[in-house]
């Protein structure tokens, strides 16, 4: 059967034996910010919010998320809580509010300097500053406070979202041991050699197995976790079952391929397409040329520089492509306060003039960089319009961009260009798949989606079109908490357990 909203908010309605859902993820799906005196409510480049707005819109609950657009407390209560989405309430978002120093410390500091950069293989060295795992720890205690407030004394499902939250489960563990407490982890997960060098390793990872359910998009990343363990930790690993207990307490390890809502997709595409794709084309002046386009944030795990020598190697390869072709780079602002980012900023726009320098003519530049955000509607109208979408990461834990691709292109066309280094290459294999540092291999791939033949390319866009409408955002959320739900039943509420150690006069524990 396959999976819809529909059938989620069953599960939800039936499996969750009437517990509270409550998802935590450090980006909010809703940004308050101030336009002039106007308050624009915008929604953030992530993955992780995209995919998960539509599974909250279906299932309701709580999202506590960080709230960091200058107008967020104004548009939020007391308690910093608003109805979203602002068009069609269904879900409630709380915001946690962070000082300066505690977001440079956790998010900028240990999230991004030091876990992001430990768990991508990109060659990016992870810094490890003192003061930045203590405002981790504290953030981390922050938003357990936030959560606890919000299941208040009922049952509650918890879904924690990513590397921002590794202390969070033990946390809520001590206070609330009935919580069912789930995470995901969107990102991989490191062999224990290069794990090792974290020195805060050990708290990791007993942060984590405070989770009932730990779930990574690839068996892979759960093998490297438990090899992990293994190795730092005193816990019994079963690697038949997938589970590792400490001190009586069991967490299932599982693979759970994280996806797009192709539904969603599909609905924005315009009523009248050549219009639009007229319109994009005359504002780029790209004329009928055919194009390859990247989407994405500037990350230095994205491999972006890598992309755009490959566009040099292919006019030195293949000169007949001159003002034959043009590769549109989408590159959104992220991260902009940390050095490494700064420097990939520059180096893309140092590498796009160079590129386009060496190949352009004063009617033809090889590359459009366009340095800025673009919400889903501009995006359909891309990806729709694209000979091919081109991926190259070095490192990544899916690749969300991969699968909005697949299921923007209802005309059946279109080449998916993927590294093998994505998450999203385990799945959809009828992509060219690219090793990125090899460059003449992602020219070679560039030529061939450049002049692949129409049935070809339906053949491979119907069978990865059908691989992301069977493996959709629905199945991902609805096997999570099926299998959370299976775990709510055997729990005694909280009241007569041991545990909880400090309790506020509204019956919300305390963190000690
Ligand atoms: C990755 C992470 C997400 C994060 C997103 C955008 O997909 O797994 O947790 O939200 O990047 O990054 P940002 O730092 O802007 O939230």
């Amino acid at each position: 059967m396959a999976w819809t909203k529909e059938r989620l908010e069953d599960v939800v309605r039936t499996r969750l034996a009437g517990a509270r859902l409550v998802v935590v993820a450090n980006r909010e799906p809703f940004i308050h910010v101030y336009d002039g005196s106007e308050i624009r409510c915008m929604r953030p480049a992530s993955g992780v919010t995209t995919a998960l707005d539509p599974v909250m819109r279906a299932t309701g609950g709580i999202w506590v998320g960080h709230g960091s657009g200058d107008a967020d407390r104004a548009a939020s209560d007391e308690q910093g809580r608003v109805a979203v989405p602002p068009e069609d309430p269904s879900y409630t978002l709380r915001r946690v509010w962070l000082s300066r120093e505690e977001e440079e410390g956790y998010y900028y500091g240990f999230s991004n300097s030091a876990l992001w950069p430990l768990c991508h293989a990109a060659y990016t060295r992870p810094r490890f500053e003192v003061e930045h795992w203590d405002a981790y720890r504290l953030v981390n205690r922050k938003f357990a406070q936030a959560v606890l407030e919000e299941v208040e004394s009922e049952p509650a499902i918890v879904f924690v979202q990513d590397y921002h939250f590794a202390l969070l489960p033990r946390l809520l563990r001590q206070a609330r041991p009935d919580l069912i407490v789930v995470q995901f982890w969107h990102i991989p997960w490191p062999n224990p050699e290069t794990f090792r060098v974290c020195p805060w390793k050990e708290e990791i990872l007993s942060g984590l197995l405070g989770n009932d359910l730990l779930a990574f998009h690839t068996q892979y990343h759960c093998n490297n976790f438990l090899e992990s363990v293994d190795r730092y930790l005193e816990a019994r690993v079963c690697f038949e079952r997938f589970a590792v207990t400490r001190r009586g307490h069991t967490t299932e390890i599982r693979p759970q391929p994280i996806s797009v809502d192709p539904d969603e997709i599909t609905a924005l595409a315009p009523a009248d397409w050549e219009y639009e794709e007229r319109r994009m084309r005359n504002k780029l002046r790209v004329g009928n040329l055919p194009l390859l386009i990247g989407v994405d944030r500037i990350d230095y795990i994205k491999g972006i520089p890598e992309r755009l020598r490959a566009v040099d190697r292919l006019l030195n390869k293949y000169p007949e492509w001159r003002r034959n072709f043009c590769f549109i780079q989408v590159g959104a602002p992220s991260r902009t306060h940390i050095n490494e980012y700064q420097a990939l900023s520059e180096e893309v726009r140092r590498l796009v003039e160079e590129i386009n320098w060496r190949h352009g003519d004063d009617s033809w530049d090889p590359i459009i960089y366009l340095h800025e955000h673009h919400g889903p509607d501009k995006l359909a109208v891309l990806y729709r319009a694209a000979q091919a979408c081109v991926i190259t990461s070095l490192h990544d834990g899916m690749n969300l961009v991969a699968k909005e691709f697949v299921a923007a292109r209802t005309d059946e066309q279109g080449v998916l260009v993927l590294s093998e280094f994505a998450g999203a290459a385990c799945e959809l294999s009828d992509a060219l798949i690219v090793n990125p540092y090899a460059l003449d291999q992602l020219a070679e791939a560039y030529q061939t989606a450049l002049t692949m033949p129409l049935g070809e390319q339906q053949r491979r866009m119907r069978r990865m079109r059908r691989q992301v409408a069977d493996n959709n955002i629905y199945r991902w959320a609805g096997m999570l908490l099926s299998a959370a739900g299976r775990l709510v039943e055997p729990k005694a509420p909280y009241s007569v357990r041991r545990g909880v150690r400090q309790v506020h006069d509204n019956g919300v524990p305390l963190l000690t």
